[in-house]
């Protein structure tokens, strides 16, 4: 089976920068190892592609310059848009439906816990870094009548993270040998007295980079995350069954296409095949830009559809940025006109406090109504209001100068943000509203003082 390469990726999150400069990766497909024919027959159709279109036709984003709608909002606000929530929950229904993954939302990504009804009509549940994450997960996504699974991989557990751990998780995913068997025992002894039995897992490093940032690439030389080949030397699948593990899991993709994964299961299988006719499931971790326009929906399908058969297991996606990707804007306001070597605009708002990745990645976010440097009539820094130097989000330019008092409206700002702010300097948290299918907009969350004093002592 020969696999389409990938189209070049949407600059849209984490890696968007640093992507634009460089090559995009291993463009050449290579092909996923051959299958029997009776596997083949049981694949899902390659008739995703036209539903691709549909999507990619949905505005995007949604909210791009609704400055009227947000008016009556506080400033700044985070403003998250159920309708593109709802759009990029069809695209994995149709994923889950089509392929029989099952899919979970990174809370890393997008915790915001007010839409987590809408989110588990379709989604099987919740991955967690911590064990605050999977208490949210039990608490807030599982509800009483919608059982729904929590599931928690941390790159060292402490003892009293595994004791928190298995009162809430469904499925514990160790990231090395040693920590499996030091809290195995606890974990199963504290889950049965709460009448859990939570299934173990283990995180395997494929060695295989696709990613060009090495922050964002798991199996970058020296990475801390995931079980080598060479560290289950003498380890044999019937070893590992007896520790209790009964799934493996990868994640090694950071916003990217179908076939960086068909690549990806390649090296997994040949490392780590010998173990996978033992196991029960399979995690393909995150990083699949799946809800991107574009994105290769069949070639995801064949790729869930062919292991799950050739091995018998049951295949996990937990996507983050997927979820909530174009999903969300931060809606700010000018404060002052500074009139530095060139004009800045401080905004009430702040990238080290509340959009920390534009200076982690980094990256230039997207503004409505802006355009680049010099293309529009007025050009400016956006700058933030911290003390902070380097507190810029980038240049950009507007038909008409900014004024104190205008509403400047970044994008794609659902994931990766609100899970990320802080009150660096004081600044409150922006609020959090919800716009709603029907036009409305709902305030769901506004900070203070207190919870700014409360992070401290
Ligand atoms: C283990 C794991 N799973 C899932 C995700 C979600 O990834 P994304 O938001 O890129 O889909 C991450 C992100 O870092 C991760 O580390």
């Amino acid at each position: 089976m020969t696999l389409p390469g990938d189209p070049r990726p949407v600059k849209a999150g984490k890696a968007r920068e640093e992507e634009a400069r460089s090559p995009t990766p291993r463009d050449d497909p290579q092909p996923v190892p051959p299958r029997h024919e009776a596997e083949q027959a049981s694949l899902p159709s390659p008739c995703l592609a036209a539903d691709t279109d549909r999507f990619a036709s949905l505005p995007s984003p949604c909210l791009a310059a609704d400055t009227e709608r947000f008016a009556s909002l506080p400033s700044p606000c985070f403003v998250v848009d159920e309708e593109r929530l709802a759009a990029n929950l069809a695209v994995l229904d149709l994923v889950a439906r089509r392929s029989g993954a099952r899919i979970l939302l990174a809370l890393k990504a997008f915790a915001m816990f007010s839409v987590f009804p809408l989110l588990r009509r379709t989604l099987h549940g919740v991955c967690a870094s911590s064990p605050h994450e999977a208490r949210l997960g039990r608490e807030e996504f599982s509800a009483p009548d919608a059982e729904r699974e929590v599931h928690v991989f941390a790159a060292a557990y402490s003892e009293e993270d595994i004791r928190e751990t298995a009162r809430t998780a469904d499925h514990i995913v160790f990231n090395s040998p040693a920590q499996l068997e030091r809290f195995g025992p606890l974990a199963r002894e504290v889950a049965a007295k709460c009448g859990r039995s939570p299934e173990f897992g283990l995180r395997l490093n494929p060695e295989h980079s696709e990613g060009t940032v090495p922050m964002y690439d798991p199996c970058t030389p020296g990475s801390r995350l995931g079980v080598r080949r060479r560290d289950l030397q003498g380890v044999s699948p019937s070893r590992l069954r007896a520790l209790g593990v009964t799934g493996l899991h990868f994640h090694t993709l950071c916003e990217q296409d179908a076939a960086a994964l068909a690549r990806t299961l390649a090296a997994t299988e040949e490392k780590f095949g010998e173990y996978l006719p033992q196991m029960r499931m399979l995690n393909f971790g995150g990083g699949h830009l799946i809800t991107r326009p574009g994105y290769d929906l069949d070639l995801l399908c064949r790729c869930i559809g062919l292991t799950a058969a050739k091995y018998g297991l049951q295949i996990y996606l937990e996507p983050g940025e997927a979820v909530a990707l174009n999903a969300g804007v931060l809606v700010c306001t000018v404060l002052d006109i500074v009139r530095a070597d060139m004009p800045v605009a401080v905004l009430d708002t702040s990238a080290a406090a509340h959009m920390p990745d534009i200076l982690e990645m980094p990256y230039r976010p997207e503004v409505a109504g802006a355009g680049t440097p010099g293309e529009k009539a007025w050009t400016c820094r956006l700058a933030g209001k911290s003390c902070l130097a380097g507190d810029v989000m980038g240049e950009y330019s507007f038909d008409v100068p900014l004024r104190p008092g205008d509403r400047v409206i970044f994008q794609d700002m659902a994931h990766y943000t609100m899970v990320k702010t802080s009150t660096f300097n004081g600044l409150a948290l922006p609020s959090i509203a919800l716009a709603q299918k029907h036009g409305g907009v709902r305030l769901v969350r506004a900070f203070s003082y207190e919870d700014f004093k409360r992070r401290l002592s």
